[in-house]
């Protein structure tokens, strides 16, 4: 959580470090400050700015003369500490001349804080990171980099830091160990940010850094070293993300034009991995050679949140279509559990960012253990995408609403492309894989397709969404949807939803069952068409309000229920891709009427770096 950023060079700094903190707010909004220093500041000493909110509020209390030639930033997400103004970022050192913004957790703050105290430090937060500015003060002695060096040596926990010294004008040192940190390099500029966003306004050109890195910035050079402090010569990168693919365009939230944009994201995950001609799926970027891969014996995905729904659909194709055993595990439960890692297990981290700590560390123990894990990541460059022995890239774009939306669908995308390898090097035919092929092929349509109901679920949504509670049904490859379904609704619209399967429905939450708690249905018409239907009919029973999302033309569905959203009939195995798209929009119309912050819901955050 949280997001930092650093600039030097010759903009004017506080408006880098303002629109870089905007474009990182989506990793935490309850508090932001900035620091800055040099210019027509007076020498010697740094300005800091820091306010509660968003960085709009930020933006209103930066008076008109505080700028600089450098300076750092920080958007935070409360962890130790209270969301106020003295807990913001960024925190100084006694003398004020020590800069730190800082993303992550220092788990021995309490042992730190007690022993800087009796050296005489005066603390004046609540938060864990106070302590950094402290230490980095009881070893400077002229250099800032050598007093970052000894400083972190003394941390235990997870860090993504930024500080300036107000004597070393322009000046910046990073210090990264397992919170993301990346330096942009531009003409005679430099850019230090928790993600490539912040700085994409500006260069393209970036650099990534490992755990145990330190980096010394000027606005014309960045040098690491890694954690044996040897220099490490790493090239740049170049990256493609275009300025307007992180920008709203006419769409009034992310969140909205992102669902829309799911035709467009799902064809891009698709594109060039689909070989018609031999029925299969071309991934390059698995690094598993054919015979490893012959010899899977049971996959195992690891996530958190959407990524995890996306595993778990994941999990019952891979079993159903490849007649591989399959199971997604949750990211934050598996790393404690002493994990089983089986010979012939080949892993997965799903993860849309690919920074999320708990999957990161979960990936981590496995591979430890001797495991074999594949990334399927978004976020090019990412740590899960660096440090997994090979993966899919989803190429969703950008995604800024803090709710997973077409991250989650290309997920999904990724999915079914490795299902399709799979199953074709053992028992499916090539015509049953053309057909699975051609079915995948046409996602992108039928998703466009069921976009058009928007004004259908928008005038549903106005008429349940005062409802205080919901349930969120499916069976089988549809169980994951209506986890996912209710998922979208709790974080967006804070209104209480439930997801379960519809068969386990009878053994507790048809106990909530009331006219006041309408459930929302997914109905296929696969084989377990007729024992939804018949959980429909013993919610109706009850005085249920029910919302189906069924196949067009399903007359008897419609029928039975009191609203009824059709998407266009397909396979049924992807059905996942379709009966999601009505849940997120239902969702965003929910939020809309109850006039929630959309793009940024409370106490959430995209990239949750911590545990
Ligand atoms: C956070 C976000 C969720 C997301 C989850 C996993 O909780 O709020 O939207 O699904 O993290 O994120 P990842 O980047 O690993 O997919």
């Amino acid at each position: 959580m949280c997001g930092i950023i650093g600039y030097a060079g010759p903009r004017k700094t506080s408006n880098v470090l303002l629109e870089g903190l905007r474009r990182l707010e989506y990793r935490g909004y309850d508090s932001a400050g900035i620091a800055v220093g040099g210019g027509a500041n007076p020498s010697g000493q740094l300005r800091i700015v820091k306010s509660v909110g968003k960085i709009s509020a930020l933006k209103a209390a930066i008076p008109p003369d505080v700028d600089g030639v450098w300076g750092i930033g920080h958007t935070r997400w409360a962890t130790h500490g209270g969301v106020t103004q003295t807990n913001a970022h960024p925190h100084t050192d006694n003398s004020g001349k020590i800069a730190v913004v800082h993303n992550g957790i220092i788990e021995n703050h309490v042992a730190l804080k007690t022993m800087l105290q009796k050296k005489g430090c005066v603390f004046k937060t609540e938060t864990d990171s106070e302590v950094i500015p402290h230490l980095i003060a009881q070893y400077y002695k002229g250099d800032l980099l050598e007093a970052v060096k000894a400083a972190v040596q003394n941390l235990e926990g997870t860090y993504g830091i930024a500080c300036i010294h107000a004597d070393e004008p322009g000046r910046i040192v990073g210090a990264r160990n397992g919170s993301p940190l990346i330096v942009g390099v531009g003409a005679g500029e430099i850019f230090l940010a928790s993600d490539i966003t912040a700085m994409v306004a500006y260069t393209d050109k970036v650099v990534y850094l490992n755990d145990g890195e330190l980096v010394d910035l000027t606005p014309d050079s960045y040098s690491i070293l890694d954690r044996d402090e040897q220099k490490v010569e790493r090239p740049m990168n170049q990256i493609t993300w275009e300025l307007g693919s992180i920008e709203k365009g006419d769409f009034p939230c992310y969140m909205e034009k992102e669902i829309f944009e799911q035709p467009e994201s799902i064809a891009r995950a698709l594109s060039g991995r689909i070989d018609m001609e031999n029925a299969t799926a071309k991934l390059g970027g698995l690094n598993l050679d054919r015979s490893r891969l012959l010899n899977v014996g049971r996959v195992k995905i690891i996530a958190a949140g959407t990524s995890w729904h996306a595993g778990l659909v994941g999990s019952y194709l891979l079993e159903q279509v490849a007649r591989i055993p399959a199971q997604a595990e949750l990211a934050s439960e598996i790393r404690y559990k002493n994990p089983v890692v089986e010979k012939d297990s080949l892993w997965f981290t799903v993860s849309q960012s690919g920074e999320t700590a708990d999957s990161l560390f979960a990936m981590r123990e496995v591979q430890r253990k001797g495991a074999t894990v594949l990334g399927i990541c978004n976020v090019v460059g990412s740590t899960i995408a660096r440090e997994s022995d090979g993966g899919i890239y989803v190429h969703s774009g950008p995604e800024i609403a803090v709710a997973s939306t077409k991250a989650f669908t290309s997920q999904l995308a990724a999915f079914y492309l490795f299902t399709l390898l799979s199953a074709r090097m053992r028992h499916m035919s090539r015509e049953e894989g053309q057909r699975f092929a051609a079915s995948l092929q046409s996602v992108p349509d039928l998703v466009a397709q069921t976009l058009k109901t928007r004004d259908l679920v928008q005038r549903i949504a106005k008429k349940y969404c005062r409802a205080a509670n919901f349930l969120f049904l499916g069976r089988g490859i549809l169980y994951p949807i209506a986890l996912e379904g209710a998922l979208k609704l709790k974080e967006i619209s804070y209104i209480h939803a439930e997801g379960c399967s519809a068969g386990e429905m009878k053994h507790g939450p048809i106990a909530l069952i009331s006219p006041e708690v309408p459930s929302v249905f997914l109905v296929s018409d696969d084989y377990l068409r007729e024992k939804t239907i018949s959980n429909i009919r013993e919610i109706k029973a009850r005085g249920g309000p029910v919302i189906a999302v069924g196949v067009y033309g399903d007359s008897e569905t419609e029928n039975l229920v009191d609203a009824f959203i059709p998407v266009p009939k397909m396979d049924p195995r992807f059905y996942p891709f379709a009966m999601i798209v009505p849940l997120q929009l239902f969702a965003y119309f929910c939020a809309l009427e109850l006039g929630r912050d959309v793009d940024q819901p409370r106490n959430l955050a995209k990239s949750v770096t911590v545990e």
